[in-house]
């Protein structure tokens, strides 16, 4: 087999190149192919200086995840042996870095003596988010060349820096503007002498005097964001060492964190969601060759909640939009909100006053539904009524133009049957956002029974357009993620009457790892949604609730009490309120564990989830998981709800279902009697 490194000659310059599509991952046979091309550059005197580039997409982006946990990972010479022979080289070596130099990738650059890069280059380490720390010396090498705050703040988040910035805090010694390999041949050249070469593992100007309050304040600034994490910590712990330790015993130290996050749960889980999250584009079923339609602009119906955010996700993107109420106020309501939107991201400097106006400038409100004739997609965002969008669709179906894609934002509502509406149930298909649309990552796409292929195609892609991950789901009430939800929710609502507590029940789902409980979630997004709105109706705690105005944080009640600053704490009202139902019911309270909140909203979502890859409603385990992490913020250190199932155990989640009384979907009984797992 042909290496995917390979060298040639410029006058002095040995060039060497990397072409191991799609990313240049370093996996064995680049590792190889890179320490054969140092000996090379080692052992013959005409070579003066060494240039390490890549073909296609991108400069080496990490470590290969695909052979991670395989004898090919381990096999010699490993990264870190890689890393430290490129940085022996007796010659200068120069990384010319373009896309994005990733993980393993920047410590290969950081290996070698001086790095250039294009402007639109992307550098960092996002070993973290992968449940790791970067082990190839990069913990070691980028505090002495970047500085310890911004190497603290790269690894310790994941997230990349630009080349100019890189350039700023010394970590990109170059910027170059034109063709990358001649430059960075040109810049070789001009190296080429230079004796000692600069080696980042002997560099301490960067880390000497580092008070050791800079890792303290860093931990304390991000305590919020790394809860629940384990690898945060770890890659805060290694550069420490980096600080208070001479490079070896750093490098050691470097080492031993990252085989004990390695061999950890929180790591697998991180790595399988990775290509969970990848997986969920691809649709099965679609003919090959299947091209998308152009969409170049859309149409929203409804300028509410909904409306408005999945409106401003197109807006961004620099897709125009018509936004369609049915009265002008209505309408003014909404695009206020939506330019509110705007203007507070901006004042957050993440956008410039600019790009709002350009953004808002692309918006054009009517009152009209035939203003919709033009448009290639048009998304309905009007109330969760069936015969209110079956009407919307009707008319659509007159207004549209042929090939136009019509979807609907509902929640719950069949698809099957909107599509019925129209003469060209092949065009339709569900669009489901998650609120707020404009910030949250998770789209369901709802396959209709007739939806075409290439409408399904033209979703996944637009999705990424609008970076969106998407998640192909079945036509069923609630589609995935709210299916889930709603034994959740059921189970929840019992344990009150039979003697939890909302603060318990919430606190359990907090400390598993979700961003909140239950009865968080309901004061959040209205308790009041989905309510009958007759006061004098009174069937359940929520009823109850909802009928003295208790509707959640914007009323400053909900199930919990709320002080001007939004801030909850527990509310005797509802503890009333619980205790009358109690009586009414018949039922006495009793002690309720943690275990039994686990096993009765947790592995009942479980229990759904397998009801629904049964049902063929979800493509594949991992899709659950992509639609729970990304939807409903469950944590991605547990991989989702049925890679942890897998880690629970099938046969553990059985039995947890069966001691309380509940009936075991056939697929669930059937793993946990055959020892097998959903995800693996
Ligand atoms: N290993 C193996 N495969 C990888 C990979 C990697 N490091 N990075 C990406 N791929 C694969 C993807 O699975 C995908 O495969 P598919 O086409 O079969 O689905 C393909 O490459 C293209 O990836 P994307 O769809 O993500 O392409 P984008 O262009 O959107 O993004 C990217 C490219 C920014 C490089 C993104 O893929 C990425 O962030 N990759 C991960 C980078 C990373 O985490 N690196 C650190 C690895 S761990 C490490 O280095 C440990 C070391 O410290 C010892
Ligand atoms: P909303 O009540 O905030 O907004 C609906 C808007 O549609 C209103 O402004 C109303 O005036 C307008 N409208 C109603 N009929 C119309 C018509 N015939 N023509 C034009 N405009 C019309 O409701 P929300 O929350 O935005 O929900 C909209 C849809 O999105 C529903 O199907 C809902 O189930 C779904 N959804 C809601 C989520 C949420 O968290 N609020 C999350 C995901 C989906």
């Amino acid at each position: 087999m042909t290496s995917p490194i390979s060298t040639r000659r410029h006058g002095d310059i040995l060039i060497v190149t990397s072409n191991n599509p799609p990313v240049n991952a370093l996996g064995h046979a680049v590792r190889e192919g890179l320490v054969k091309a140092i000996e090379e550059a080692d052992g013959d005197d005409q070579v003066k200086a060494v240039v390490i580039r890549c073909e296609g997409q991108t400069f080496f982006a990490g470590a290969d995840i695909s052979e991670f946990g395989t004898p090919k990972s381990f096999a010699p010479p490993m990264l870190p042996q890689v890393v430290d022979i490129i940085e022996n080289c007796t010659k200068p070596v120069v990384a010319a870095i373009h896309g994005t130099a990733f993980g393993g990738g920047l410590e290969v650059a950081l290996a070698c003596h001086y790095r250039v890069a294009v402007p639109s280059a992307k550098l960092g380490v996002p070993e973290v988010k992968l449940g790791l720390l970067p082990g190839a010396g990069g913990t070691q090498r980028l505090p002495r060349v970047a500085g310890v705050a911004k190497a603290l703040d790269m690894a310790a988040t994941g997230n990349p820096i630009g080349a100019k910035e890189a350039h700023e805090v010394g970590l990109v010694d170059r910027l170059i503007e034109g063709d990358l390999e001649s430059h960075a041949v040109a810049f070789a050249d001009e190296v080429k002498e230079v004796r000692p070469v600069p080696r980042a593992s002997e560099r301490t100007d960067k880390i000497e005097g580092v008070d050791s309050s800079v890792f303290a304040d860093f931990r304390k600034a991000n305590a919020r964001k790394f809860r629940g994490f384990d690898a945060p910590e770890y890659n805060i712990q290694a550069i420490e060492a980096a600080v208070s330790k001479p490079y070896a015993e750093g490098v050691q130290e470097e080492r031993r964190l990252f085989m004990e996050l390695m061999s950890g749960t929180q790591a697998r889980a991180q790595q399988y969601f990775f290509f969970a999250e990848r997986k969920a584009a691809k649709i099965d079923g679609i003919p090959e060759g299947t091209s998308p339609r152009e969409i170049r602009k859309v149409g929203v119906i409804g300028a509410g909640t909904m409306g408005g955010g999945i409106s401003m996700n197109f807006l961004s993107a620099g897709i125009p939009v018509t936004i369609v109420e049915m009265q002008q106020e209505a309408l003014d309501r909404g695009t206020g909100v939506m330019r509110k939107n705007y203007e507070a991201t901006a004042a957050k400097g993440r956008m410039t006053p600019e790009q709002v106006e350009k953004a808002m400038g692309l918006l054009t409100p009517t009152l009209k539904l035939e203003d919709l004739a033009d448009c290639d997609l048009i998304i309905e965002a009007v109330f969760e009524n069936m015969d209110i969008k079956k009407e919307v669709f009707g008319k659509l179906d007159r207004i549209a133009k042929p090939g136009a894609i019509l979807a609907s934002n509902t929640s719950y509502l069949n698809v099957d049957e909107i599509a019925a509406s129209t003469s060209r149930p092949e065009d339709v298909l569900g669009l489901h956002f998650f609120s707020p649309a404009n910030v949250m990552k998770l789209l369901e796409v709802v396959r209709g029974a007739k939806t075409a292929p290439d409408v399904l195609v033209t979703a996944m892609q637009l999705a990424k357009k609008i970076r969106k991950v998407a998640v192909v789901a079945g036509v069923c009430y609630g589609f995935i993620g709210n299916r889930m939800l709603m034994p959740r929710q059921i189970e929840a609502n019992k344990l009150l009457l039979e003697g939890a507590t909302p603060e318990q029940i919430d606190r359990v789902h907090v400390e598993f790892g979700m961003p909140m409980g239950p009865f968080q979630m309901a004061d959040l997004a209205g308790v009041d949604i989905g309510w009958h709105r007759d006061p004098s109706r009174i069937e359940n705690i929520r009823d109850a609730l909802c009928a003295i105005d208790r509707w959640g944080q914007k009323k400053g009640a909900g199930f919990y009490d709320y002080d001007e600053k939004r801030r909850p704490s527990p509310s005797p009202k509802v503890q009333e309120i619980i205790e009358e139902f109690r009586a009414r019911e018949g039922v006495t309270p009793r002690e309720i564990d943690d275990q039994e909140i686990i096993d009765r909203t947790l592995y009942t979502m479980v229990n759904e989830g397998a009801k629904i890859l049964e049902e063929g409603m979800a493509q594949r385990a991992s899709d659950i998981d992509v639609v729970w992490v990304y939807g409903y913020g469950w944590p991605v250190y547990r991989g989702g709800p049925m890679f942890w199932a897998d880690t629970e155990g099938p046969a553990k989640i059985v039995e947890g279902l069966k001691r309380r009384g509940f009936d075991v979907a056939d697929l669930l009984a059937r793993k946990a009697e055959a020892g097998e797992k959903f995800t693996r």
